[in-house]
């Protein structure tokens, strides 16, 4: 599987220029296949995962004052990305229909195995409700979702912009705003600066969930990619830099080794890393100024009782 020699999938293509960067690094969009997914429905379960209870908080005690402020009485269409098994969602979905507003939920994962649980779920659950999926990442949904005469509000929910740096967040945001109509709406979950120890603690379990979630991506490239990961040489080290509000999840090798993935090898000196997931935390003032340098003004925002979590709305600036 050289990679001059043949086409290969995008999965392939990025495990490889992650790995064989001078800083290892593997993007985290890839620990959901159906295994992933799993582990992450149980982390939302975590006492220490805070960040769930946090947003279903926000959502049970201010839906009436969300819907008051997304919808102005006509018909609009929520895309939610990175959707997922649509836990926290399904509470304003709930209301929304309760209050007889006619609207299309639009849900964009890069898992087709969750969509497919969110799908059964929802037309169980609510069988008025208008869904129209989409398989695939943020921005190929975003460019491929056919453009909609009614108002779009854009959920991005459960912190997914933490997954992104600094710069990240500003070029995802700057690119979302140019592709929304100025009518439309983002509505956007940010996990906040809190004690330290309780941040570290949300991505280093008890139970070693996290682990396993982290590992998993070993597994899946093993299967996928004919890889030979021994996960027992790997080690999960997580850590959170209150300076930056950078929580950063590593896979450190314990020895010196060599892994092939699809016959290409990769080299591992003892203790090098492998750059797993970021998940950013924001204070006031920087969300203030994320806002204004991605082109968005805050219209509204929506805390939880110990002030943990935010929901913010934003329209284009
Ligand atoms: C941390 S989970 C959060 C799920 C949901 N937003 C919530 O709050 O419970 C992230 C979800 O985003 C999806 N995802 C991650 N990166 C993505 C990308 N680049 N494009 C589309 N979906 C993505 C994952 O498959 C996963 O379902």
């Amino acid at each position: 599987m050289s990679k001059e020699s043949i086409t290969l999938t995008p999965f392939a293509e990025d495990v490889l220029t992650g790995l064989q960067a001078y800083n290892k690094t593997l993007p985290s969009k890839y620990f959901y296949d159906t295994k992933g997914d799993d582990l992450f429905q149980q982390i939302m379960h975590l006492e220490e995962y805070y960040l769930t209870r946090k947003e279903l908080e926000i959502f049970q005690t201010h839906k009436e004052a969300i819907l008051e402020a997304i919808g102005d009485g006509q018909p609009f269409r929520i895309i939610e990305l990175g959707a997922g098994d649509g836990l926290k969602t399904k509470v304003l979905l709930k209301h929304f229909l309760e209050q007889g507003v006619d609207f299309t939920y639009t849900p964009v994962d890069i898992s087709g195995n969750v969509l497919e649980i969110l799908e059964e779920n929802l037309s169980s659950e609510m069988p008025e409700l208008k869904i129209e999926s989409y398989e695939g990442d943020y921005f190929d949904a975003l460019s491929e979702i056919s453009e909609s005469p009614e108002k779009d509000i854009v959920f991005f929910l459960g912190s997914n912009v933490g997954n992104f740096s600094q710069e990240e967040a500003e070029s995802f945001l700057s690119k979302l705003q140019n592709f929304l109509k100025p009518e439309d709406l983002l509505f956007m979950g940010v996990d906040l600066k809190k004690d330290p120890a309780i941040i570290l603690n949300a991505y280093n379990d008890s139970t070693g969930v996290t682990r396993e979630f982290n590992l998993n991506l070993l597994d899946r490239m093993n299967s996928e990619l004919e890889g030979d990961f021994d996960r027992k040489q790997f080690l999960h080290y997580p850590y959170y830099n209150p300076h930056t509000g950078e929580c950063r999840s590593y896979l450190i090798s314990k020895v010196e080794q060599v892994v092939t993935i699809g016959g290409e090898e990769i080299h591992f000196r003892a203790w090098e890393a492998i750059f797993m997931e970021i998940s950013k935390k924001y204070d006031q003032p920087q969300l203030q100024s994320l806002a204004q340098i991605s082109g968005f003004k805050p219209l509204d925002s929506f805390l939880d009782s110990e002030k943990w979590f935010a929901n913010v709305l934003w329209e284009k600036g």
